[in-house]
């Protein structure tokens, strides 16, 4: 047992099946299967989360009822199945760690572009995202869908899974028939609490009679779905006792949010309290005694799991995103090495990725189901080099740590007073403090690779000649573009800052400047609104001018409709289609708004500040005459071309590899 963290690291069972501790990993879509099977690689993302020291692990969502055919999600209803279910339970189980299969539909709900043409749903009635209006389902459909996955926990049964978990929460299908917001069927199905509550409940049944009292049944339920007349914590509190009781449901999960505005409620950013549902989590658990009660939610931190389990509030912790950034986050907890655990920074590009479509994928983890993924530390090159890295923001430590950790000699010149790059201004930004943690993982690392920084210096040539390197890696970042809907000329008045220049100097005001400030916006990334908010606590009026159709276009779902809310509780005022036109005046105080389709012009007046976050160039300078000296020069992150900070940290990573 841990000593900082006897709770979470104690056992328990469930259906008579041990767990180890009280670590489990959520559902998280992996996007990793192909043809309904399971790849490779979805498997060592398993078997690594395993590995890593949870208890149990939920799967992604199954196909398992006949009308789920999605190609990335696995098949458990056809027997032809059985043999990769086995391979699926023998990774996992092998490693002392419980595995259950989620059974899931997301009825009408979608989270992509355009309408789901195959939705069933409890009523017609339009999703709050989509407005994908579902097929209504029939009593025949919902008898067919429920002996279908019965079924399949059957077969998950035989194939060695530990159980199942039946997701009636996050709006999902299950969740749709509870709710008097999204079902106004007349059955049995629709109308009083305990009709909506019926499929779920025979489905319950029906796994139970297929699989008997040994297999774990969990069940994820709505714990307040964020929908104005849907499924808040008083009625959810109705719900939970009505079913789950000793022997139906092994442990009870409650989610939180909807397929709706509220769908960022379903993954907290760091604009979130930490454990943002820990009260409403004990008063339901209140209503369920003899049922253990796992709590998820934006808990990254041992020490918060440990307190919500010593507290009583929960029995089980379940981590999404933070067994995905780090699969030994339980080791290092209960070994003592939490500073060595890479934290979630709650940036949501995990979710990004598989809405496009990808394989899950972390800023802050950029070996995601690679085979030596648990625990990794870089073997030793077999020459050793001296490189020298040029900018010490996240993809120059990245490639700083894992050459150092080769046995290289590493000196890393970075401009900042501190390492972290742009990323550690954003950090600086209400909602950025996770990032942080990437940074801080990388000094970590970089030092115990015996990594040399030096700080504080805006390397020249000379500079990075001096040690005499074998090779250079430039990680110099990027820059903002000046508007070219303004005049060239303007860029040496210095009338109008780059937003990223700006914060430095504005984050420490507390006396507000009173007037508007007015943000071009073509850059649409999170940084950008975060900045919009430390306007709005300077000045009397913000406006962001955008040529797009609309802002934030370039973050995932999830991200959006909270920068959205945020924006509209401020009164952040958008200005879509629109430039600052060449005709605006800051000696005056005005800009003039261009609508880039018909060239009218809008005038905002009383204007103190005219700034701009746009497309970056790359800081490069040094690339050129470095190769000429002869030195072999090797670009990485903005400064090879400006994108995202996952790029900056996995191509970072690789190029640590590669020398
Ligand atoms: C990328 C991603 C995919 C997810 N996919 C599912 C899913 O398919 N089924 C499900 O029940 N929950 C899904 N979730 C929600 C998680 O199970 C969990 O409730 C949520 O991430 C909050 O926990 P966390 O703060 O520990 O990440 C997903 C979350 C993420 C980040």
């Amino acid at each position: 047992m841990s000593e900082a963290y006897p709770k979470l690291f104690a056992t328990i069972e469930l259906a008579g099946r041990r767990l180890k501790n009280r670590v489990t990993h959520a559902s998280m879509t992996t996007r990793m299967g192909h043809e309904q099977r399971p790849t490779a690689q979805q498997l060592a993302y398993y078997r690594n989360r395993a590995r890593g020291g949870c208890a149990l692990i939920v799967t992604e969502p199954l196909n398992a009822w006949r009308m789920q055919r999605a190609p990335h999600k696995v098949r458990a209803w056809t027997d032809d199945a059985l043999s990769d279910l086995a391979r699926w339970a023998e990774v996992v189980e092998s490693e002392d760690c419980r595995l259950l299969g989620q059974i899931q539909d997301p009825g009408r709900g979608r989270h992509e572009r355009g309408r789901n043409p195959f939705a069933w749903g409890a009523s017609a009635l339009p999703d709050d995202l989509s407005w994908t209006v579902p097929h209504m389902m029939s009593v025949a459909d919902i008898a067919q869908m429920i002996e279908d996955f019965a079924g399949s926990a059957a077969r998950l049964q035989r194939a060695g899974f530990s159980g199942v978990e039946i997701s009636a929460g996050h709006g999902h299908l299950f969740h749709q028939f509870m709710s008097a917001w999204c079902n106004t069927r007349e059955d049995d199905y629709g109308g009083s609490l305990e009709n909506r509550l019926r499929l779920t409940r025979e489905l319950i049944a029906a796994v139970r009679a297929e699989c008997g009292t040994g297999f774990i049944i969990g069940l994820k339920l709505p714990g307040d779905d964020g929908v104005p007349g849907s499924i808040g914590p008083d009625e959810a509190a109705e719900i939970a006792p009505a079913l789950c009781t000793p022997g139906a449901v092994d442990y009870a999960c409650f989610t939180w949010g909807a397929h709706a505005r509220s769908l960022d409620m379903h993954i907290p950013d760091a604009h979130w309290p930490r454990a943002p549902f820990r009260d409403v989590i004990r008063r339901l658990k209140g209503t369920v005694p003899g049922v253990p009660v796992m709590a998820v939610g934006y808990i990254t931190d041992p020490a918060e799991a440990e307190a919500i389990i010593a507290t009583g509030d929960a029995d089980l912790i379940a981590l999404g995103r933070p067994l995905l950034t780090d699969p030994a986050w339980p080791t290092k907890a209960k070994t003592g090495r939490e500073r060595e655990i890479r934290y979630c920074v709650s940036c949501n590009s995990c979710w990004g990725r598989i809405m496009e479509h990808a394989p899950l994928a972390c800023d802050n983890n950029p070996r995601v189901a690679l085979p030596d993924e648990v625990d990794y530390w870089p073997a030793i090159a077999s020459h050793r080099r001296r490189i020298v890295v040029v900018g010490a923001g996240v993809a120059g430590m990245e490639a700083a740590w894992i050459a150092g950790a080769r046995g290289h000699e590493v000196i890393v010149l970075g401009a900042g007073a501190e390492a972290g790059g742009k990323t550690r201004l954003h950090s600086q930004l209400p909602g950025g403090e996770n990032l942080s943690s990437i940074f801080d993982y990388q000094a970590v690392a970089a030092k115990r690779a015996g990594v040399r920084l030096e700080l504080g210096l805006r390397a020249g040539i000379e500079d990075v000649l001096a040690p005499a390197p074998d090779v250079v890696v430039l990680a110099t970042g990027s820059s903002l573009s000046w508007p070219r809907a303004l005049p060239a000329a303007w860029r040496d008045d210095g009338l109008i800052p780059d937003l990223r220049a700006l914060m430095p100097d504005l984050l420490p005001l507390t006396e507000r400047q009173g007037g508007t400030a007015v943000l071009f916006d073509m850059d649409h990334t999170e940084g950008t609104y975060a900045s919009a908010q430390v306007l709005k606590r300077l000045f009397d009026r913000v406006v962001i001018l955008t040529p797009r159709d609309r802002i934030a276009e370039d973050t995932p779902l999830v991200t959006r409709l909270g920068i959205l809310r945020r924006l509209s509780t401020l009164g952040i005022e958008i200005m879509p289609l629109c430039e600052p036109a060449a005709t605006s005046s800051l000696e005056e105080g005005i800009v003039f708004a261009r609508n880039v389709y018909t060239g009218s012009e809008t005038e905002i007046g009383d204007v103190m500040l005219l700034t701009y976050s746009t497309p970056r160039t790359p800081d490069d300078a040094l690339a050129a005459p470095l190769r000429d000296k002869g030195v072999e020069v090797h670009l990485i992150g903005d400064c090879y071309a400006p994108r995202t900070v996952m790029s900056a940290t996995s191509e970072g990573h690789a190029k640590g590899h590669e020398l």
